[in-house]
């Protein structure tokens, strides 16, 4: 399997800046390769503009979240199909800043994900337990629980562990850790859907260059979901190359 190096760019970046981070990237991958496929999940309001800078390149567009309706009287939200026809091919669900901003739940997280797919996106559903949970030994009971009811029941999704006391912090799961959980994952995975061991699941947390040969050369990790250092165009690249 293709490891996924997806790009979170949460709310940063300008419109400018956006624009040359992502030419810049789709200049240097061009071509599709057979190691890693790049994801950009860019602010929705550049979209366009990065659906744009990587049009003819083998680099993916992504949004921040989807909402599960198709339209209506939804203020500030997007529907799956426009996120589709503004070129993206992924969508971020239930990223832990969505379950704790926007009081996202499971059960709403799985709807997204449902709605998603009807419309030809793939999600990457994001999982993942607080610090709280880890020190009590509580994170398989969490992440089995989150698995259990965020997942869409078919078709094709990507899942992304993100334990949330890593994100933004410097502090990166030890690569026990990230073993033991992605195996827990994928063995969650195939009690709640056929085909578990084609599910990619992706590692997200303070990843960057220093660290991302060991995580992605651990068993059961199928990419990679970067916050910060997507921002920097050598350290991005330079986590692709760990591929
Ligand atoms: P980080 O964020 O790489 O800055 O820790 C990861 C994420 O939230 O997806």
């Amino acid at each position: 399997m293709k490891k996924l190096i997806a790009g979170n760019w949460k709310m940063n970046l300008g419109r400018n800046d956006a624009g040359n981070l992502a030419r810049n990237l789709a200049e240097k991958a061009a071509q599709a390769n057979d190691k890693y496929e790049l994801i950009l999940c860019p602010p929705s309001v550049w979209l366009t503009d990065v659906a744009d800078a990587i049009k003819g390149s083998a680099v993916k567009l992504g949004a921040q979240d989807v909402h599960e309706q198709d339209k209506g009287a939804f203020t500030g939200n997007l529907s799956a199909n426009m996120l589709k026809e503004a070129g993206a091919a992924y969508a971020l669900i239930g990223h832990s800043e969505r379950r704790q901003y926007h009081r996202e739940d499971n059960v709403l997280i799985k709807s997204k994900a449902e709605n998603a797919i009807k419309n030809g996106l793939i999600p990457i559903i994001c999982v993942g337990e607080v610090e709280e949970d880890r020190n009590a030994g509580r994170q398989n009971e969490v992440v089995g629980q989150q698995i259990a009811e965020s997942l869409p029941a078919s078709g094709e999704f990507v899942v992304a562990y993100e334990p949330v006391w890593a994100i933004g912090t410097g502090k990166t799961a030890t690569p026990e850790d990230v073993r033991a959980m992605h195996a827990f994952i994928r063995s969650a995975l195939a009690k709640a859907v056929d085909r578990a061991e084609q599910v990619a699941i992706l590692y997200g947390g303070s990843v960057k260059a220093a660290n991302a040969p060991e995580i992605l050369a651990t068993p059961n990790v199928d990419g990679v979901l970067v916050g910060g250092a997507s921002l920097d165009e050598k350290e991005f690249w330079a986590i692709a190359q760990a591929a």
